[in-house]
């Protein structure tokens, strides 16, 4: 059966990001009522901090050594970097926090991002990609608007930051939807909910 794996990483109950996934998901069902959707609660599922075994199992690998004790800390990052590579579709729902991305977010990088996993180092050609491209959705959710520049002094560095970690993993297709403001007066926080919502029903229906 085919997968949608969605990387929820927003901890509210009113998430704006989660919202924008509900009605993605909602659209994509109706296309494809026979797919899979595999719902990765980032703040829920339980992640190995990046420290110990699994961090001493990607020198190992860096340095080109073999593993003793930190076998069981690379399956805990094998198990999850193949749950994304088993995927045919992606979508990530994250909030913008301080400029980035929530920790979780971020955790969830730092774990699947391993050379032998998801990228390899050759010392000819350099770093090469081992995921095959897939469509891929991010949802950024934003208390700035960052689509008619009403960020008051804020950047955004959560989208070019994506970008280029998932192009570092074989990740190229992507589309990035921003909601935003999510925060100030309701006028323009509702424009942008509806503004949104059009476009992620658009985009369902030919994902
Ligand atoms: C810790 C924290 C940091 C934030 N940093 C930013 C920021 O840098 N830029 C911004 O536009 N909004 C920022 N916000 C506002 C959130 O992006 C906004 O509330 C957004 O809707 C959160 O996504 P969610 O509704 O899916 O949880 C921040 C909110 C929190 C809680």
């Amino acid at each position: 059966m085919p997968k949608l794996l969605h990387l929820s990483c927003s901890p509210r109950p009113d998430s704006e990001s989660s919202a924008g996934a509900r009605i993605f998901i909602d659209g994509f069902r109706q296309v494809h009522p026979d797919w899979d959707i595999d719902i990765m609660d980032l703040w829920r599922e339980r992640m190995p901090e990046f420290a110990g075994p699994i961090l001493e199992a990607k020198y190992a690998r860096m340095n080109g050594q073999g593993f003793d004790d930190q076998r069981a800390g690379f399956a805990e990052a094998e198990s999850m970097a193949l749950r994304l590579s088993l995927a045919d579709r992606v979508l990530i729902s994250t909030p913008m926090w301080n400029f980035g991305i929530p920790y979780k977010l971020k955790q969830f990088v730092d774990i699947i991002v391993q050379p032998g996993l998801t990228f390899r180092f050759n010392p000819s050609q350099g770093y090469i990609p081992l995921l095959k491209d897939r469509p891929t959705l991010v949802i950024i959710a934003s208390g700035s608007d960052f689509s008619t520049g009403m960020n008051r002094g804020r950047i955004d560095m959560a989208t070019p930051y994506l970008r280029e970690i998932l192009r570092f993993i074989g990740i190229n297709d992507v589309r990035f939807v921003a909601i935003g403001p999510t925060t100030g007066p309701r006028q323009p926080i509702e424009a942008a909910r509806g503004r949104t919502s059009k476009r992620l029903v658009a985009m369902a229906a030919s994902f």
